[in-house]
């Protein structure tokens, strides 16, 4: 049994909370981390295995909260061995259908949760973060291949694996190791719209197993990556995105 202190952002629903799930059930205590839903925040709560969980809220896009947020999981478990930079937008606002404002408005969200906001939560933890901690990064297929609609969600994702990145090199020397998974579609709220009717069948189809990822491979994917064994994985992006989209 793992005994770790576990924080995972945005574990109200989809990914994050089945990655909530994966960590309590081998023995962890997690932060459940939340913003505006905190009735389905507090479901996932009660679905934990084992006790001494907790429940947290902070808008990610709000620094000051972070660090409250943050120190609050500190002072309850004593450390933070994990975080989970999980939680993100996706918004909508391709660039010949919308307006200055709107897209001003996308940019300054997107950037300011799935970007500023892991490097704040980043910041935040690793004062707490003992020697053998892990920081896990959930990026996206979207680095790499492009989001016409949603441009700065690509560029919010592909800076999450440049931050990573630096971050792995940064903390290697107190023996903190950090990666990041980079998964294609997988079924969540997030994506559920896209993934419905014949779009969706497209969509599966962009891999040859002819589906998308679940919640529950991508938390296999951060339990891995969070274990002592991973430590040289460190500075790795992991793709989860069934070889609809490969490079070198
Ligand atoms: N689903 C996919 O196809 C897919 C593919 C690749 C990567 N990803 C990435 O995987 C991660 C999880 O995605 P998901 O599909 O599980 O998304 P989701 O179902 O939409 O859940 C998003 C989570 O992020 C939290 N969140 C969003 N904005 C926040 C803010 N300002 N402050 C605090 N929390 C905030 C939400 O909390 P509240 O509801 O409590 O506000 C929620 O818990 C994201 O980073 C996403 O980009 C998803």
């Amino acid at each position: 049994m793992a005994d770790r202190a576990v924080l995972v952002t945005g574990a109200s629903r989809g990914i994050g909370a089945a990655i909530a799930r994966a960590f309590a059930a081998t023995g962890d205590r997690v932060a459940v981390h939340h913003g505006r839903s905190t009735a389905a925040a507090q479901d996932v709560l009660a679905s934990l295995d084992g006790d001494g969980h907790l429940l947290v809220q902070a808008d990610l896009a709000d620094p000051v909260a972070i660090l409250d947020m943050v120190d609050a999981v500190a002072a309850e478990f004593g450390r933070i061995d994990v975080l989970v930079n999980n939680a993100g937008v996706f918004i909508p606002h391709p660039i010949t259908d919308t307006s200055y404002e709107q897209w001003q408005s996308a940019w300054a969200e997107t950037l300011g949760v799935n970007l500023v906001g892991a490097a704040n939560a980043t910041w935040c933890a690793v004062r707490h973060m003992p020697e053998g901690g892990r920081i896990v990064n959930i990026s996206s297929r979207g680095a790499f291949r492009g989001e016409p609609g949603q441009p700065a969600y690509g560029a919010s994702k592909a800076g999450l694996i440049a931050f990573a990145q630096s971050m792995a090199r940064a903390l290697g020397p107190r023996g903190i190791a950090v990666t990041t998974v980079a998964p294609g579609w997988v079924a969540t709220d997030m994506a559920a719209a896209r993934l419905e009717g014949p779009e969706g069948d497209i969509r599966r189809a962009e891999s040859p197993l002819g589906r998308v990822a679940t919640p529950e491979e991508v938390a296999a994917a951060v339990l891995y990556l969070a274990s002592p064994e991973a430590e040289l994985a460190s500075g790795t992006v992991l793709d989860l995105n069934g070889a609809s989209l490969l490079r070198m």
